[in-house]
């Protein structure tokens, strides 16, 4: 599979060995077609799930997969770990499409739960993650100490993490209960929920992701359980990412 985008000749070529002179030949012959079109422009651009066929003979046809996972506690959010289970390993069949291919859409901590977003689609994940898209994470929170009123302003504000040199965008924070918070923010710094409740020396006891962006955690998924995006899902959380073709 490959991973980036590249020119259809360099990619008959190195999917065959023949070099990229004959492959012009053999466009011009009309025997190459992507997408069900018989192609003719060697600088036509193939990208992961482009379906590129010679003689009839298929070369490349990945299917695209989308999952969201409802990730329980005690599971590492990684596709390999030699001690715990791993998210991958929740996964069974997906439609034809080998689980190993896949990997994930912003990780979330070995105890914290919730919504997960797994693919194999490497600019998807991408562009979900891009700061300029500012997708919204959603947390619930329940703390060890009460949550007052003062946190709301201060993670409005940002925190300053002398770590990365940065401070945190402006994140929403709804006080639910004493102890429980809502918090929306749109970056993905290591530990940042856990990090902005510590700068009040308060303990994050349970973090649950229930929302990415337009995304939902289905409700209807237990912990462990997992199904594909829908299309009207796939449609509404792209058209709040902007599609960078680079
Ligand atoms: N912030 C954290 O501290 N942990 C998570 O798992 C996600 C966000």
């Amino acid at each position: 599979m490959i991973a980036t985008r590249t020119r259809l000749d360099r990619f008959i070529s190195r999917e065959t060995g023949i070099n990229r002179r004959d492959v012009r030949a053999m466009l011009a012959q009309g025997r190459i077609v992507v997408d069900g079109e018989v192609a003719h422009d060697i600088q036509q651009i193939i990208h992961q799930f482009s379906r590129v066929s010679v003689d009839g003979e298929i070369l490349q046809d990945n299917q695209p997969c989308y999952i969201m996972l409802n990730k329980p506690a005690g599971v590492v959010s990684a596709t390999k770990d030699k001690q715990h289970k791993t998210v991958i390993d929740l996964i069974g069949s997906t439609n034809g499409v080998d689980r190993d291919s896949l990997h994930i859409a912003g990780r979330l901590d070995f105890n914290s739960t919730g919504l997960l977003l797994l693919t194999n689609d490497g600019r998807w994940s991408r562009n979900l993650s891009l700061p300029e898209n500012n997708v919204t994470k959603s947390y619930r929170v329940e703390l060890e100490e009460p949550v007052t009123e003062k946190y709301i302003e201060a993670f409005a504000q940002g925190f300053y993490f002398e770590y990365e040199d940065i401070t945190t965008q402006p994140a929403e924070l709804r006080i639910v209960s004493e102890r429980v918070a809502e918090v929306d923010i749109t970056d993905g710094r290591y530990h940042q929920i856990k990090r902005m409740f510590g700068r009040f020396q308060n303990k994050v006891l349970v973090l649950h992701r229930y929302a990415v962006g337009t995304l939902q955690l289905d409700p209807a998924l237990e912990p462990g359980e997992y199904r594909e995006l829908s299309s009207n899902e796939m449609t509404t959380i792209s058209e709040t990412i902007s599609i960078n073709t680079t």
